[in-house]
Order: structure tokens, then C-alpha cells, then sequence
């Protein structure tokens, strides 16, 4: 196996869902989003740990996504997030899949292919209440559910928001989370006075899980909390909600060179040796997630000791200063992301970015490998 890989650790997982789990309490359903490969970490995997851990669905991005989660022989229900376009449709009824559904138009479509199909199809009906993303508007909202109630092959199983600053404590923030709740439960309350079963209610990801526990409802949707990164900007109120990072990103040290005063390192030659010094070659790059924004700012843990990464980070390739007298040598093991001094929310405070970005980015020939199952 290449020396570089992602150490995805399935047990640290299962802590981060238990502790989310605890937040929430007993009787909260938990959706996990595994969208974007589990955000880097393998959605099969993680899946299935979700699974075992007590979630009850798992939520994607793409048709393909969940129809890959299906072929993997996941049963249970799994989320479309994102809005499809209309030839995926059938994409959609084929695996069972749970689409948000914002406006009549696709609700109609959906119903008509679900007919065609003879195979009722579980929705969610989702409101834009301050994402400006997709949804219906609040006002909408009780028509559209009464538009789904009408359509004999669709099921009206949940009501959706999403929320834009769950992960800020600043008041202004807190009070545009509070007014988007507001328009949320106001929705919810039309839909009921009008006879109309809103089914399973849900708003908050990882952000509102620590800072909000009134967007609970009955079901929560954490991703980046269960993949061990804090989605908050502020100290979160006690009892503090602790997660640890399940994913490393782990390489070899391959091979060791001395260089002078003077000499530098990489293209560019953006850093030049301030004194001689011996210099490892580590084989991971920025194809494998590794920021060429990092390039001179990130570091890398080696045995005991941690060193600044020095030049232009490559494709491929990235180099380590190991001072002059080095302890760590040829094929030892080394550390790039993972661990508290090394963590995806670090690297990418260094390269301007969220954690997100970071554990998403990890590339596809970094192979999975998973420990603590
Ligand atoms: C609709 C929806 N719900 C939940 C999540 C999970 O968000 P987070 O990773 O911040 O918990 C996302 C992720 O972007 C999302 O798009």
C-alpha cells in the first residue's frame, strides 16, 4: 500500500455520535449526513457505523450517493439534500430515496414518476426560512403541504429548514437562528391548523445541535460534530459537547537529504535554508488534500516531534525541515492532519478555509483505512 492514507477511526465515531447522542437525548432521531463520501471519510463505512451507533437515516447530496449507499445494502432511509434536476428522477424512485422537495413543480414530477412506478416515495417538504438556499418560503409552506397531501403516490414523512449561522455565538447571529426557528415553528403551526401532518420536523446541523437546543425538534442532522470538528466560533454553554477528530492523515518520511545554507528547497524557491540542515521528502501533496496554500505554514508530527514543512508544497510531494541533527529518518512514520495540534480545523484556519473543506478534499487515491470497527 502507498505510504500515504487516511486513518479513518471508527471508534472515535461512535464517541462523537454518543456524544451527540447525549445532547440530543434518547428519543431524538439523528440523520447523518454522509454526503461527499462522508466528507472525506468514506460513506460506506460511516454508514454503516452510523447505523450501528442508533442513527436513523443518512442523508446525501446526489442520487448517486445514495444509490451507492443502496448498492452497499443500506436499508434505511436516506435523505436527498440537495435539489436534483428532473432526469435523475427515476434515479431517485429506482433506490427509495427521501428528496426535499421546495415547490409543486417537482413535487408533481415526482408523483407522476412514482405512479409510473407504482412505488409511494417519502418526502420532505423543505423551507427556506433565512438559508436563501432551497426550500419553499414559510407563507408557501402550508399550500405546498397540502399540495403533497393531494399527491396519492408521495408520503409527507418530514418537514425541513436549514439553518445559515447556527455555528456563531455573535447576538446578531444568534438572533437571525432564533428569527429563522421563529418562521420555522410559525410554518409548522399553518400546516397543523390546517389539518396537515408536517411528519418528522428537523432544522438543526452540528452548529444548533451545540448552540440551539430549541431548532432539535424531533430529528437532528450533524455531519462535521461526528466527523470530530466543532461547528462553533464561540465557546459552546456547558456541559461542553466533546468530539475528537476520527480522521488522520498518515505518510512515510521517504527519504532524507542534507542541505546547505543557502540552498533551497522546491519550486519557487520560497524558502531558502537559514542554516545546513536535513530535509525529508514526505510522499503527499496537494492532489492528495494537502493545501498548496499551507506551502511554509503547515507542519507535520514525525516520531515524538513535530517540523515546519518547508518550500512549495507539490502535486505529490512535500518537504520537512528536520534541523540539523534529526531524529527522525528514512521510512519513519509521520502525521500530516489529525490529533489537537494537528487538526483539519488548524490547517484550515492556516489556509483561510473551514474544517469542512479540508476533510472533504482528502483525494481519492488516499486510500480508506479504518481502524477501531
Ligand atoms: C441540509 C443539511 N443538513 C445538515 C448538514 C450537516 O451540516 P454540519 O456538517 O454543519 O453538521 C448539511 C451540510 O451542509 C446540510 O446541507
Amino acid at each position: 500500500m502507498r505510504a500515504t492514507r487516511a486513518v479513518v477511526h471508527l471508534d472515535r465515531f461512535a464517541e462523537n455520535f454518543r456524544a451527540v447522542r447525549n445532547r440530543v437525548g434518547p428519543g431524538r432521531r439523528i440523520c447523518v449526513a454522509v454526503k461527499a463520501d462522508a466528507y472525506g471519510h468514506g460513506a460506506p463505512a460511516i454508514a454503516r457505523a452510523s447505523l450501528e451507533s442508533g442513527a436513523f437515516c443518512l442523508g446525501v447530496a446526489t442520487v448517486e450517493e445514495g444509490a451507492a449507499l443502496r448498492l452497499g445494502g443500506i436499508a434505511a432511509p436516506v435523505l436527498l439534500l440537495s435539489q436534483p434536476v428532473p432526469d435523475e428522477i427515476p434515479g431517485i424512485i429506482q433506490n427509495g430515496l427521501s428528496p426535499f422537495v421546495s415547490d409543486h413543480e417537482f413535487a408533481g414530477a415526482l408523483n407522476a414518476a412514482a405512479a409510473a412506478a407504482k412505488t409511494k416515495l417519502p418526502v420532505h417538504l423543505k423551507i427556506d426560512t433565512g438559508m436563501g438556499r432551497l426550500g419553499c418560503t414559510p407563507d408557501e409552506a402550508p399550500a405546498l403541504a397540502r399540495r403533497l397531501a393531494g399527491c396519492g403516490w408521495l408520503e409527507h414523512a418530514g418537514t425541513a429548514t436549514h439553518l445559515a449561522v447556527s455555528d456563531s455565538a455573535d447576538p446578531a447571529d444568534l438572533a437571525y437562528t432564533e428569527r429563522q426557528l421563529g418562521l420555522f415553528r410559525d410554518a409548522l403551526q399553518g400546516m397543523r391548523a390546517a389539518g396537515l401532518d408536517p411528519g418528522i420536523v428537523h432544522a438543526a446541523n452540528s452548529g444548533a445541535i451545540i448552540l440551539h437546543p430549541n431548532a432539535w425538534f424531533d430529528m437532528v442532522r450533524p455531519g462535521i460534530l461526528l466527523y470530530g470538528y466543532k461547528a462553533v466560533e464561540a465557546p459552546p454553554p456547558e456541559p461542553p459537547l466533546l468530539v475528537e477528530p476520527a480522521m488522520e492523515l498518515r505518510t512515510r518520511v521517504v527519504f532524507v537529504k542534507n542541505v546547505k545554507k543557502g540552498e533551497s528547497v522546491s519550486y519557487g524557491r520560497t524558502w531558502v535554508a537559514p542554516r545546513d540542515t536535513a530535509i525529508a521528502v514526505l510522499p503527499v501533496g496537494y492532489a492528495d488534500g494537502l493545501p498548496r496554500l499551507a506551502s511554509n505554514r503547515w507542519r507535520v508530527s514525525i516520531g515524538g516531534g513535530t517540523y515546519p514543512l518547508v518550500g512549495t508544497i507539490c502535486m505529490d510531494q512535500c518537504m520537512a525541515d528536520l534541523g540539523p541533527d534529526p531524529k527522525p529518518g528514512r521510512w519513519d512514520d509521520a502525521a500530516v492532519l489529525g490529533g489537537p495540534a494537528l487538526g483539519a480545523d488548524a490547517l484550515a484556519e492556516c489556509v483561510g478555509t473551514i474544517p469542512y473543506e479540508i476533510v472533504c478534499n482528502i483525494g481519492k487515491r488516499v486510500p480508506r483505512v479504518y481502524r477501531g470497527a
